[in-house]
């Protein structure tokens, strides 16, 4: 099967940190609970950045550490997609403005998707296709998110878990293993937005629990793979406790699970991306290794991908 090779990523978040004791002075909270039930301690928050400024940033990141690495011509970039809930506009996507700020060619597919915090992964399958089928070489995926826009600062239960930020991958298809399931499930209840996020935290924990560890056994098998095989684990950032239930599947292997949540809690789309550019950047993560990305959200939606560096 077609696979996928990251060249390169990076990552943009905004200057701001809202940490649990400035929360706590907004919302009747603390640090204590916030920590425990969650894992997070802080999270960026956007100023003077947006939705646009964070994807541009971190796709402009990513084509430069490519340029450094091997012979690249950014004219061989034919698609641009952007995994987002909070553009800055309706229209244009923030899609086309990354083709124009980054002055890639007109000659190119360039459009946002909308599936929260799975969005990332649902677009490393659109991704693939496209590189796949399309002339040129490259396509540029990013998960940029400003949630503080649609975060209700009035509901505790909510508000600590969000932050802002973006991740980018650029990506070039290879022969290589790659084995994807995506999977929907249309529920307005549980976790939907209007004009703020509305959730019931039990009923999403519960649910992302389960889906979390289910995607990863499916894909497993459909790879004839065990944990055995896997290097590395990047699971959405939603909860730190959420991973942990999940990576006590998987006695032996918990040091493979990726946690970053402490320092920026749920970025939604930008949270796998920030994290692979991480893993890449620190060495954890080399060229050739097999990772796990699993992720989840409204929708809902919920998608697992296994696929060699
Ligand atoms: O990308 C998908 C996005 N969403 C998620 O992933 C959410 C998944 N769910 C969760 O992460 C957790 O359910 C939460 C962190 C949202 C809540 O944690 P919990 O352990 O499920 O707490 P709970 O909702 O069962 O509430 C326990 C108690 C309640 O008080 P009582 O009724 O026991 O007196 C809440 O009112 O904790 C209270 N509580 C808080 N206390 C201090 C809820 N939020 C807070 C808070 N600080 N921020």
């Amino acid at each position: 099967m077609k696979g996928i090779h990251i060249i390169a990523t990076g990552r943009a978040l905004p200057k701001n940190i809202l940490d649990n004791d400035a929360l706590s002075r907004m919302v009747e909270t603390n640090d204590e609970w916030i920590r425990t039930r969650t894992g997070i301690g802080q999270r960026h928050i956007c100023e003077e950045e947006t939705c646009v400024s964070l994807a541009v940033d971190a796709a402009k990141k990513a084509v430069e550490k490519a340029a450094m690495k091997q012979t690249f011509n950014k004219e061989e970039i034919g698609a641009v997609v952007v995994a987002t809930v909070t553009p800055d506009y309706v229209f244009p996507s923030v899609a086309c403005m990354i083709q124009k700020e980054l002055g890639l060619s007109e000659d190119i597919i360039a459009f946002d998707i909308s599936a929260a915090c799975s969005g990332f992964l649902y677009g490393l399958e659109i991704c693939r296709n496209l590189l796949i089928t399309q002339e040129k070489k490259y396509a540029l995926l990013i998960g940029s998110e400003q949630m503080s826009k649609l975060v209700d600062y009035s509901d505790r239960s909510s508000c600590i878990l969000f932050g802002d930020g973006a991740g980018a991958a650029l990506i070039e298809a290879r022969d290589s293993l790659y084995v994807q399931k995506n999977w929907s499930r249309g529920d307005t209840e549980a976790l939907f937005c209007k004009d703020h996020i509305q959730m019931n935290g039990n009923k999403v924990f519960r649910f992302a629990v389960s889906v979390l560890k289910d995607s990863m056994g499916k894909v497993l098998e459909k790879a004839n793979l065990t944990m055995e095989d896997i290097d590395c684990v990047v699971c959405h950032q939603a909860n730190a406790r959420i991973i942990e239930h999940v990576r006590q599947k998987y006695p032996g292997h918990q040091h493979k699970f990726y946690m970053n949540i402490e320092r920026y809690g749920n970025t939604s789309a930008a949270s796998v991306p920030i994290a692979l550019d991480e893993l890449l950047e620190a060495g954890i993560l080399k060229e050739g290794m097999k990772v796990i990305c699993t992720g989840f959200g409204a929708g809902f939606t919920w998608s697992c991908a296994l696929f060699e560096v």
